[in-house]
């Protein structure tokens, strides 16, 4: 890898009225625009040229928002499976894995592909700025965060409910510019998301942005990118569990890309995502051909996020009703929204570690076991190619082959916090 890494460029577009504009160092929304819409990025390189393995996730540079990149990144890798395959009847099944699997040549070493988001979002903020990066997540994504972060000296603030901070294991020590502050026990995702609202009003701080943040659905997107440049082709079908949707909205994002590059065919891959049974608000809306999400109760949903495996899909306020959200992803690429429920996810599991060798999130599980119930309904066919998306694996492998040690909270506050102890708090951390 060289350090002579020229900016990528490109210039940021509106979903919804097609307006162009310059990225100004971290815009997040259309300046200007009252309807709600999320911004994609239009590269100026329509044919991606990939580099070499040595660049890590930056191989695939010429379609990533960036100015920089970091080090110790891993890209996703795409393969034919076999033994899944086999057992399923299926000519043309293409893996792409994120996680740990060195005979493979994958290391991401917090195990997910929200690893993939986190370098790309770090390789977009301008570190000149000094500005700290705020997240909020109960799970993989502050694992990655902190990770990209302590590795490449990016100040982080980490928002994170207390119930969740087992999520935290690492092979080494984070570093002092990475900081975790947790909502007290009893309090979920949602307490700490406005937790983190709460530090972007103080100077200094700056939201990452979710689904809003172009780097991380183009860092999501490098998926499809390892997927169709290995195959040669776009896939016929896309399998994805989701709890945003962010991932299959980059997903749809990169096969459009890929039409513009023009080697690759003119299809549109049908994004087959997958929720776990019983927490299907994604699933009900689609099924209702809503734009709206469907009213939820607070207390059901909490509820039914106890009640399965797969934690990480438990986003209730999806980016999914937005311009250029999943409801347009779908409706424009189509496919399903499918379900699984927890035993299902597990045999899935089972059945990936013995088909293909490596044990799998479960979420991953919950995608794995979607696609074996499409098989079985007829769904998708013998010879259809396809992508399944395993966002997360080799994590017990992962620990069972290192010593794990977990991150510590700075600071636990209270649920709804007062700003000013906020400001108190965090002055003294950074
Ligand atoms: C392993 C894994 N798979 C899938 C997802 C869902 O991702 P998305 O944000 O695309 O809905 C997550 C989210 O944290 C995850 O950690």
């Amino acid at each position: 890898m060289t350090n002579e890494f020229q900016p990528t460029e490109y210039i940021l577009q509106s979903v919804n009225t097609g307006k162009t504009f310059n990225d100004e160092g971290w815009t997040l929304d259309a300046p200007g625009e009252e309807a709600p819409s999320l911004v994609r990025a239009i590269y100026k390189k329509k044919q991606l040229a990939v580099k070499d393995n040595s660049f890590g996730l930056f191989r695939f540079a010429d379609w990533l928002p960036i100015n920089h990149v970091l080090e110790g990144s891993s890209a996703p890798v795409t393969y034919k499976s076999e033994g899944l395959a086999k057992y399923l009847g299926l000519d043309n099944l293409y893996i792409t894995f994120s996680g740990y699997w060195p005979e493979k040549g994958v290391m991401m070493r917090t195990c997910s592909f929200k690893e993939t988001e986190a370098y790309s979002v770090g390789g977009r903020l301008d570190v000149n700025e000094g500005k700290v990066l705020v997240v909020a997540s109960a799970g993989n994504t502050a694992r990655a965060f902190a990770r990209v972060c302590s590795d490449n000296n990016i100040p982080l603030l980490l928002c994170v409910p207390e119930d969740n901070i087992d999520a935290l294991w690492f092979d080494e020590p984070i570093n002092d510019n990475v900081k975790l502050v947790v909502t007290r026990s009893g309090s979920d995702y949602f307490d700490a998301i406005h937790l983190s609202n709460l530090a972007c009003e103080l100077d200094g701080f700056i939201t990452e942005g979710g689904a809003k943040n172009v780097a991380r659905r183009d860092g999501m997107g490098t998926t499809v990118l390892s997927a169709v440049t290995t195959i040669g082709r776009i896939p016929d079908y896309y399998f994805q569990a989701v709890g945003s949707g962010t991932g299959a909205i980059a997903a749809w994002e990169a096969n459009l890309r890929f039409f513009e590059d023009g080697r690759f065919g003119e299809n549109k891959m049908k994004l087959m995502v997958s929720q776990n049974h019983p927490f299907l608000p994604i699933h009900d809306a689609w099924k209702a051909d809503s734009r709206a999400m469907l009213p939820l109760d607070d207390d059901e949903a909490r509820r039914q996020v106890e009640e399965i495996d797969a934690k990480v899909l438990s986003n209730r306020r999806p980016p999914y009703s937005i311009n250029g959200g999943l409801f347009d992803a779908m409706k424009d690429a189509g496919g399903d929204v499918l379900q699984a429920n927890n035993q299902e996810a597990a045999a899935a599991a089972t059945l990936f570690q013995e088909t293909e060798g490596n044990d799998i999130h479960p979420a991953a599980s919950v995608a794995v076991a979607t696609l074996i119930q499409a098989v079985k309904a007829g769904t998708v066919k013998k010879e259809d190619c396809i992508m399944l998306n395993i966002t997360g694996g080799g994590e017990n492998r992962f620990k069972s082959e290192k010593e794990v040690i977990y991150l510590k909270p700075s600071h636990v506050f209270d649920i709804e916090p007062p700003l000013e102890t906020v400001k108190e708090v965090l002055s003294k951390l950074f």
